[in-house]
């Protein structure tokens, strides 16, 4: 087979970057491992910030958006001394969130795409890449019991942390900052009301979150040991758990069945840079964030929105200019994206390791976002979506 750009995997970085190019003339083939029915499945992210709505709608995949998902106007965060409120369009200004599954999103962009008749192959697995540093880099892949061949002009690595691509590039030449948090989260969905606000949590017994998918159905956290299995939390330690940590008084939380339950890593990772030869990274594959700044699916949209614009003026004008700025235009918002979640990981989590000077430090941080609007502003902004800075 051969295609301009070869793009490995199909979560939302995949997806979005096969939609713009679709758009601007430029043909492409997605290959993804898993099934379509696993990856539509797949609960992750749930928070858009505009600028990943805006991109779906000038993609026009936005109608069950449009419909079903929740403008979030304000963020809560609780502590023992209180709540502290973010208005968002006060403090942005005028700016809020959307709060709306990963896997609809996911369903949103596949049905768009073969809509438009362009190409998924769903279970084909990239095994390796070749050439990438000449002008037909090719991707090795698995499909339907044969090997396979992908020659293209770029590969587009949208694998997510796990995938293969990052590996192609030799590791004298990238640099990798990796922090690993000492806890991990455990996530579930119930049929239950949710919050009315998003509300994230820090109390002695650890983070909570209590976030949602629809009017009827809440998605909710607790921070937990990184290696936990979630056989060991009963529904009701998870319930007890979250009453505490959200300093539940009036019985604000309300149970449900729950119906999924899982525990994630909370972990930053960073590899530079995004591109070597004719290969270009995008989204997990590149970059991990803690999730406490909801912002893992925003970064990879973010990614493939400054990749599409360079690989469009490369098609149109042979002109390699700004494909070669791509790593440091994407690291930038990536490394401020960094800054963020670990600010806020830091602030909400129980740290084991803490002194009990830190202890006061962290409890005083909380105080101080409770009475400065200016520093409920830098939450709030960053929490919105940084505007994107041209290259
Ligand atoms: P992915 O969504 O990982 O997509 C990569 C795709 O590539 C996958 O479909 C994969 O199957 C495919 N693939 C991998 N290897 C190959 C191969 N060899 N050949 C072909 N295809 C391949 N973010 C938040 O903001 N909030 C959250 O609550 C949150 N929860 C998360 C929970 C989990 C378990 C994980 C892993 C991530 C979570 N994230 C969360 C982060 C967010 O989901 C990711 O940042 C986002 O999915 C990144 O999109 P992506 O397209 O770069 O990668
Ligand atoms: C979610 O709704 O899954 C969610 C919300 C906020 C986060 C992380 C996850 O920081």
């Amino acid at each position: 087979m051969r295609t301009q750009v070869g793009i490995v995997g199909a979560g939302p970085a995949g997806l979005l970057l096969a939609l713009m190019l679709q758009r601007d003339g430029i043909d492409c083939v997605v290959l993804e491992s898993r099934s379509r029915d696993y990856v539509e499945s797949r609960v992750r992210a749930g928070v858009l910030e505009q600028g990943t709505v805006d991109l779906m709608a000038e993609l026009g995949a936005v109608d069950r958006l449009r419909r079903e998902s929740m403008p979030d106007a304000r963020l809560d965060v609780r502590f023992s001394g209180g709540i502290i409120t973010m208005d968002l369009p006060a403090l942005t200004p005028g700016k809020i969130v959307t709060v709306y599954g990963q896997q609809e999103v996911v369903k949103d962009l596949i049905a768009t795409r073969l809509d438009r008749g362009g190409a998924i192959l769903f279970e084909a697995e990239a095994a390796r890449l070749s050439g990438v540093n000449y002008v037909r880099p090719v991707v090795h892949f698995r499909y339907k019991g044969r090997d396979e061949t992908l020659e293209c002009d770029i590969i587009a690595g949208c694998d997510g942390f796990h995938g293969i691509c990052r590996g192609a590039i030799p590791e004298q030449v990238l640099t990798v900052y990796d922090r690993i948090y000492p806890f991990g989260w455990l996530g579930i969905l119930s049929e239950s009301t949710p919050f009315a606000e998003m509300s994230y949590s820090n109390h002695e017994h650890g983070f909570a979150l209590a976030s949602r998918r629809s009017p009827r159905i809440s998605r909710l956290y607790v921070q937990c040991p990184a290696d936990d299995d979630p056989a060991q939390w009963p529904d009701n330690r998870i319930w007890e758990e979250l009453h505490l940590r959200l300093y539940d008084r009036g019985g604000e939380l309300d149970e449900g069945r729950i119906f999924q339950k899982d525990v994630i890593p909370v972990r930053a990772f960073v590899a530079a840079p995004m591109h070597h030869g004719r290969l270009f990274l995008a989204g997990d594959a590149a970059h991990i964030v803690p999730p406490t700044g909801a912002k893992g699916l925003n970064l990879a949209a973010a990614d493939v929105r400054v990749l599409a614009r360079a690989l469009a003026e490369f098609f149109r004008t042979g002109s390699v200019a700004r494909l070669e700025r791509y790593s440091d235009t994407c690291l930038k918002r990536v490394w401020k994206v960094v800054r963020y979640s670990n600010y806020m990981t830091s602030l909400l989590h129980r740290f084991e390791t803490h002194s009990p000077f830190e202890r006061r430090v962290q409890q005083a941080e909380l105080e101080y976002l409770l009475n400065s609007m200016p520093a409920r502003t830098t939450i709030a902004e960053n929490y919105v979506g940084l505007p994107f800075e041209e290259d």
